[in-house]
Protein backbone atom coordinates (compact mmCIF):
# COMPACT_ATOMS: atom_id res chain seq x y z
CA UNK A 1 0.00 0.00 0.00
CA UNK A 2 1.02 3.16 -0.74
CA UNK A 3 0.96 6.41 1.56
CA UNK A 4 1.79 5.91 5.58
CA UNK A 5 0.06 5.26 8.78
CA UNK A 6 -0.75 8.23 11.20
CA UNK A 7 -0.31 8.07 15.33
CA UNK A 8 -3.31 7.10 15.23
CA UNK A 9 -2.73 4.27 12.65
CA UNK A 10 -4.82 5.67 9.92
CA UNK A 11 -3.84 5.52 5.73
CA UNK A 12 -2.31 9.01 5.14
CA UNK A 13 -2.27 10.01 1.58
CA UNK A 14 1.18 9.52 -0.66
CA UNK A 15 2.83 12.87 0.10
CA UNK A 16 5.22 14.90 -2.23
CA UNK A 17 7.50 17.50 0.18
CA UNK A 18 9.13 20.21 -2.41
CA UNK A 19 11.66 22.55 -1.13
CA UNK A 20 11.90 24.85 -4.18
CA UNK A 21 13.04 29.00 -4.34
CA UNK A 22 9.81 28.74 -7.08
CA UNK A 23 7.07 27.51 -5.15
CA UNK A 24 4.79 28.74 -7.78
CA UNK A 25 5.72 26.40 -10.33
CA UNK A 26 3.82 23.99 -8.10
CA UNK A 27 1.55 22.03 -8.70
CA UNK A 28 1.72 23.61 -11.82
CA UNK A 29 0.80 20.73 -14.60
CA UNK A 30 0.28 18.58 -12.09
CA UNK A 31 -3.41 20.29 -11.08
CA UNK A 32 -4.38 18.86 -14.22
CA UNK A 33 -5.39 15.66 -15.84
CA UNK A 34 -4.92 12.27 -13.85
CA UNK A 35 -2.48 13.78 -11.32
CA UNK A 36 -4.82 16.72 -10.59
CA UNK A 37 -7.92 14.22 -9.88
CA UNK A 38 -5.78 12.35 -7.44
CA UNK A 39 -4.85 15.61 -5.72
CA UNK A 40 -8.37 16.35 -5.39
CA UNK A 41 -9.65 13.06 -4.31
CA UNK A 42 -6.54 13.01 -1.39
CA UNK A 43 -4.97 10.01 -3.03
CA UNK A 44 -1.44 11.86 -2.64
CA UNK A 45 -0.93 15.66 -1.41
CA UNK A 46 1.56 18.65 -1.66
CA UNK A 47 3.52 20.45 0.37
CA UNK A 48 5.70 23.15 -1.43
CA UNK A 49 8.28 24.99 1.20
CA UNK A 50 10.52 28.03 0.07
CA UNK A 51 13.68 27.89 0.21
CA UNK A 52 14.40 31.28 0.76
CA UNK A 53 12.38 31.06 3.87
CA UNK A 54 15.73 29.93 5.86
CA UNK A 55 17.79 32.49 3.95
CA UNK A 56 20.15 34.63 5.94
CA UNK A 57 20.68 37.89 6.17
CA UNK A 58 17.90 41.12 5.24
CA UNK A 59 18.85 40.83 1.76
CA UNK A 60 17.29 36.94 1.99
CA UNK A 61 20.61 35.20 0.70
CA UNK A 62 20.61 31.37 -0.23
CA UNK A 63 23.71 31.30 -2.62
CA UNK A 64 27.31 32.21 -3.10
CA UNK A 65 30.18 31.92 -5.02
CA UNK A 66 31.76 28.58 -5.53
CA UNK A 67 35.13 28.24 -3.71
CA UNK A 68 38.06 27.51 -6.36
CA UNK A 69 36.33 29.75 -8.63
CA UNK A 70 34.01 29.32 -11.60
CA UNK A 71 31.26 30.48 -13.74
CA UNK A 72 27.47 30.22 -11.25
CA UNK A 73 26.88 30.31 -7.98
CA UNK A 74 26.47 27.74 -5.05
CA UNK A 75 23.54 27.27 -2.86
CA UNK A 76 24.80 27.31 0.68
CA UNK A 77 24.65 24.47 2.75
CA UNK A 78 23.06 26.44 5.95
CA UNK A 79 20.29 27.53 4.35
CA UNK A 80 19.49 23.97 2.58
CA UNK A 81 19.94 22.53 5.71
CA UNK A 82 17.87 24.54 7.84
CA UNK A 83 14.74 23.97 5.33
CA UNK A 84 15.33 20.20 4.85
CA UNK A 85 15.36 20.13 8.60
CA UNK A 86 12.37 22.16 9.06
CA UNK A 87 10.58 19.83 6.48
CA UNK A 88 11.62 16.69 7.99
CA UNK A 89 10.63 18.25 11.61
CA UNK A 90 7.77 15.81 11.86
CA UNK A 91 10.01 12.87 10.93
CA UNK A 92 9.03 11.05 7.86
CA UNK A 93 9.87 7.74 6.37
CA UNK A 94 10.06 8.94 3.08
CA UNK A 95 13.43 9.65 1.10
CA UNK A 96 14.96 12.97 0.54
CA UNK A 97 15.81 13.20 -2.71
CA UNK A 98 18.46 16.12 -4.90
CA UNK A 99 17.36 16.33 -8.84
CA UNK A 100 20.48 16.96 -10.41
CA UNK A 101 22.03 16.16 -13.90
CA UNK A 102 24.96 14.37 -11.37
CA UNK A 103 22.64 12.08 -10.00
CA UNK A 104 21.68 8.32 -10.75
CA UNK A 105 19.36 7.92 -13.46
CA UNK A 106 15.58 7.42 -12.86
CA UNK A 107 14.32 4.54 -13.81
CA UNK A 108 10.68 2.97 -13.78
CA UNK A 109 12.33 0.16 -10.68
CA UNK A 110 13.01 3.12 -8.49
CA UNK A 111 9.69 4.91 -9.51
CA UNK A 112 7.98 1.89 -8.13
CA UNK A 113 9.58 1.74 -5.45
CA UNK A 114 9.20 5.28 -4.28
CA UNK A 115 5.35 5.29 -5.26
CA UNK A 116 4.90 2.10 -2.31
CA UNK A 117 6.71 4.28 0.41
CA UNK A 118 5.16 7.54 2.29
CA UNK A 119 6.05 10.08 0.20
CA UNK A 120 9.27 11.94 -1.12
CA UNK A 121 11.36 14.89 -0.18
CA UNK A 122 12.57 16.59 -3.46
CA UNK A 123 15.24 19.40 -3.33
CA UNK A 124 15.17 21.23 -6.15
CA UNK A 125 18.66 22.96 -7.01
CA UNK A 126 18.96 26.54 -9.02
CA UNK A 127 22.21 27.85 -9.98
CA UNK A 128 25.50 25.95 -10.57
CA UNK A 129 24.62 23.40 -7.80
CA UNK A 130 24.05 23.25 -4.05
CA UNK A 131 26.87 22.73 -1.78
CA UNK A 132 28.41 18.87 -1.28
CA UNK A 133 28.34 19.13 2.72
CA UNK A 134 24.95 18.84 2.92
CA UNK A 135 24.31 16.56 0.73
CA UNK A 136 26.56 14.04 2.21
CA UNK A 137 25.71 15.09 5.74
CA UNK A 138 22.29 14.18 5.50
CA UNK A 139 22.51 11.02 3.46
CA UNK A 140 20.50 13.01 0.44
CA UNK A 141 19.73 10.28 -2.86
CA UNK A 142 20.69 12.21 -5.77
CA UNK A 143 18.58 11.60 -9.05
CA UNK A 144 18.99 12.49 -12.92
CA UNK A 145 15.57 12.65 -15.00
CA UNK A 146 18.16 12.71 -18.05
CA UNK A 147 21.42 13.52 -19.65
CA UNK A 148 20.68 17.00 -20.45
CA UNK A 149 20.40 19.89 -18.28
CA UNK A 150 17.69 21.93 -17.04
CA UNK A 151 17.52 25.33 -15.62
CA UNK A 152 16.71 23.98 -11.94
CA UNK A 153 15.05 20.67 -10.77
CA UNK A 154 11.70 21.80 -11.04
CA UNK A 155 10.59 20.22 -13.85
CA UNK A 156 12.58 17.43 -12.91
CA UNK A 157 10.75 16.83 -9.62
CA UNK A 158 7.15 17.93 -11.43
CA UNK A 159 7.96 14.75 -13.83
CA UNK A 160 9.39 12.31 -10.60
CA UNK A 161 5.76 13.41 -8.84
CA UNK A 162 3.61 12.56 -11.96
CA UNK A 163 5.50 9.14 -12.66
CA UNK A 164 4.79 8.04 -8.87
CA UNK A 165 1.41 9.33 -8.48
CA UNK A 166 0.04 7.79 -11.59
CA UNK A 167 0.70 4.18 -10.30
CA UNK A 168 -0.52 5.36 -6.68
CA UNK A 169 -3.56 2.60 -6.23
CA UNK A 170 -7.03 3.83 -7.18
CA UNK A 171 -5.26 6.60 -9.53
CA UNK A 172 -5.22 4.81 -13.00
CA UNK A 173 -8.56 2.99 -13.65
CA UNK A 174 -7.48 -0.01 -15.82
CA UNK A 175 -5.13 -2.71 -14.03
CA UNK A 176 -3.78 -3.40 -17.74
CA UNK A 177 -3.40 -0.27 -19.25
CA UNK A 178 -0.27 -0.06 -16.25
CA UNK A 179 0.69 -3.47 -16.50
CA UNK A 180 1.57 -3.54 -20.34
CA UNK A 181 3.34 -0.30 -20.28
CA UNK A 182 6.68 0.98 -21.58
CA UNK A 183 9.35 -0.83 -19.12
CA UNK A 184 6.98 -3.11 -16.93
CA UNK A 185 8.70 -6.32 -18.89
CA UNK A 186 12.03 -4.25 -19.53
CA UNK A 187 11.07 -3.86 -22.64
CA UNK A 188 9.54 -0.31 -24.55
CA UNK A 189 5.63 -0.63 -25.64
CA UNK A 190 4.75 -1.92 -28.60
CA UNK A 191 2.51 0.61 -30.66
CA UNK A 192 -0.97 1.28 -30.54
CA UNK A 193 -3.57 2.15 -33.84
CA UNK A 194 -7.21 3.05 -33.66
CA UNK A 195 -9.75 4.45 -36.51
CA UNK A 196 -9.89 5.13 -39.22
CA UNK A 197 -8.56 1.92 -40.71
CA UNK A 198 -6.94 3.75 -43.48
CA UNK A 199 -4.89 6.92 -42.58
CA UNK A 200 -2.87 9.19 -45.28
CA UNK A 201 -2.75 6.06 -47.03
CA UNK A 202 -1.38 3.48 -44.38
CA UNK A 203 -3.39 0.32 -43.40
CA UNK A 204 -3.75 -0.97 -39.43
CA UNK A 205 -1.91 -4.50 -39.40
CA UNK A 206 -4.00 -6.29 -40.16
CA UNK A 207 -3.14 -9.19 -37.29
CA UNK A 208 -5.00 -6.25 -35.26
CA UNK A 209 -8.18 -6.52 -36.81
CA UNK A 210 -8.09 -10.51 -37.29
CA UNK A 211 -9.87 -11.10 -33.65
CA UNK A 212 -6.90 -13.54 -32.61
CA UNK A 213 -6.11 -12.56 -29.32
CA UNK A 214 -2.96 -15.08 -29.65
CA UNK A 215 -1.50 -13.85 -32.86
CA UNK A 216 -2.40 -10.80 -31.21
CA UNK A 217 -0.01 -11.07 -28.29
CA UNK A 218 2.36 -12.52 -30.19
CA UNK A 219 2.86 -9.67 -32.97
CA UNK A 220 2.97 -6.94 -29.86
CA UNK A 221 5.74 -9.13 -27.93
CA UNK A 222 8.08 -8.99 -31.31
CA UNK A 223 6.96 -5.20 -31.86
CA UNK A 224 7.97 -4.60 -28.55
CA UNK A 225 10.97 -6.25 -28.92
CA UNK A 226 12.18 -5.37 -32.06
CA UNK A 227 11.52 -1.63 -30.97
CA UNK A 228 13.70 -1.86 -27.93
CA UNK A 229 16.60 -3.49 -30.03
CA UNK A 230 16.78 -0.37 -31.96
CA UNK A 231 16.05 2.30 -30.12
CA UNK A 232 17.18 1.08 -26.73
CA UNK A 233 19.61 -1.59 -26.91
CA UNK A 234 21.00 -0.77 -23.30
CA UNK A 235 17.23 -2.17 -21.91
CA UNK A 236 17.44 -4.99 -24.15
CA UNK A 237 20.87 -6.11 -23.09
CA UNK A 238 19.78 -6.00 -19.28
CA UNK A 239 16.26 -8.43 -19.68
CA UNK A 240 16.10 -11.59 -19.79
CA UNK A 241 15.91 -11.97 -23.60
CA UNK A 242 19.40 -11.92 -23.94
CA UNK A 243 22.06 -11.65 -21.89
CA UNK A 244 25.30 -8.90 -22.56
CA UNK A 245 27.08 -12.93 -22.44
CA UNK A 246 25.33 -14.38 -24.95
CA UNK A 247 25.31 -11.05 -27.40
CA UNK A 248 29.48 -10.74 -27.16
CA UNK A 249 29.47 -14.22 -28.10
CA UNK A 250 27.41 -14.00 -31.41
N1 LIG B 1 18.34 19.63 -12.73
C1 LIG B 1 18.87 20.12 -13.86
N2 LIG B 1 18.95 19.19 -14.80
C2 LIG B 1 18.44 18.04 -14.26
C3 LIG B 1 18.26 16.72 -14.72
N3 LIG B 1 18.63 16.35 -15.95
N4 LIG B 1 17.72 15.81 -13.89
C4 LIG B 1 17.39 16.18 -12.63
N5 LIG B 1 17.53 17.40 -12.14
C5 LIG B 1 18.06 18.33 -12.94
Amino acid sequence: MSGALNSAGEATPWCATVLTLYPDMFPGPLAGAVSGRALARRIWSLDCLDIRDHAHGKHGTVDDQPFGGGPGMVMRPDVLAAAIDAARAGGSAAPVIYLTPRGTPLDQSRVREIAAGAGATLICGRFEGVDERVLEGRGIEQLSIGDYVLSGGEIAALALIDACVRILPGVVGAAESLAEESFEHGLLEYPHYTRPRSFEGKDVPAVLLSGDHGRIRSWRRAEAEKTTRQRRADLYVGTHHESANTRAKS
